[in-house]
């Protein structure tokens, strides 16, 4: 089967199951151009959340079709390949934050949304890469313990300064590979470019950028900005929306910055999947009850970027 004709039968198993197609902003180009939302974390958890369709095929790694699930425990949700997982979300597991927790019973626990189910289920609050400032000023006590991205922590601790935060020892393997000089090497080749990174970046990165947002936060940022030309600190394939939506605009990407996870799904992954309906998330109710708390508080406090 060609391109176009993966791309009808996706489109009719689509109102057959009644289904709705949500890809991270990472996604390889076709799938995102098959989606019926394209979002960052936040935004797919909110969609997720919302919708009314029967079925959901979600396109990105495995905690972002846990979440959806988590929102959703009565609908399907579809993940085209189970192997799509992030790295830094396997960085932490319920038994080594229960002794973190035990070593520190007076914290509150903040998860990144980058956590599985089950971590979820032993925590208070999540936050995204939108609203982690938004979600960490708005706890009352003075210890948290952040889990799993030490960067993101250390961004957030620029924003915080009468709380204590516990960080974990964990990072994202794409973007903390991203370096200063990688950066000032395009900075001295694009001298108009404005510099926007990710908040899992490496600390020395976020000190030489501009702006510093979620993934939707850059592509709302860039569509209202004056500047043409911009240098991207974060998955490569977000330059593919970028472009799309601001043809006239210029986006310099960094060669190194590819997550390998999210590449995994393909748009005949995303076909088999929505011909079977498999293979489907499966939680059980109890970690869905528990993790639903902070996922939900979360989603209260809304976008922060
Ligand atoms: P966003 O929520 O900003 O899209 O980030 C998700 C992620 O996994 C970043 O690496
Ligand atoms: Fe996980 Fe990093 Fe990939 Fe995002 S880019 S899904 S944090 S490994």
């Amino acid at each position: 089967m060609n391109k176009k004709e993966i791309e009808t039968k996706i489109k009719e198993l689509k109102q057959k199951h009644n289904a709705v197609i949500l890809a991270h902003n990472y996604q390889r180009p076709e799938v995102q151009d098959i989606a019926d939302f394209l979002g960052d974390s936040l935004g797919l958890a909110m969609k997720a959340a919302e919708t009314d369709a029967k079925a959901i095929v979600f396109c990105g790694v495995d905690f972002m079709a846990e979440s959806a699930k988590i929102l959703n425990p009565d609908k399907i949700v579809v993940h085209p390949d189970k192997k799509a997982q992030c790295p830094m979300a396997a960085m932490v597991d319920v038994e080594s934050l229960g002794w973190f927790i035990e070593k520190n019973p007076q914290a509150e626990v903040v998860a990144y949304v980058n956590t599985t189910a089950d971590v979820k289920a032993q925590t208070d609050i999540c936050c995204t890469s939108s609203n982690a400032v938004k979600v960490v000023k708005s706890i009352k006590k003075k210890d948290i313990i952040f889990i799993p991205d030490t960067n993101l922590g250390l961004y957030v601790k620029r924003f915080i300064h009468d709380k204590n935060l516990i960080l974990w020892p964990g990072i994202c393997p794409t973007h903390h590979k991203i370096t200063k000089d990688e950066i000032l090497e395009i900075k001295k080749q694009h001298q108009d470019a404005e510099t926007i990174v990710h908040p899992e970046c490496r600390p020395e990165v976020i000190d030489i950028a501009d702006q510093v947002f979620s993934t939707q936060g850059m592509i709302n940022y860039v569509s209202k900005a004056d500047s043409k030309e911009f240098i991207i600190g974060t998955e490569r394939e977000l330059c593919y929306r970028l472009k799309k939506e601001n043809p006239d605009k210029t986006f310099y990407s960094l060669k190194s910055a590819i997550c390998p996870n999210m590449k995994k799904i393909t748009l005949e992954k995303v076909l088999k999947s929505m011909e079977s309906l498999e293979p489907k998330i499966e939680l059980s109710e109890t970690i869905m009850q528990k993790a639903r708390l902070p996922l939900q508080r979360m989603m209260d406090i809304g976008r922060g970027d």
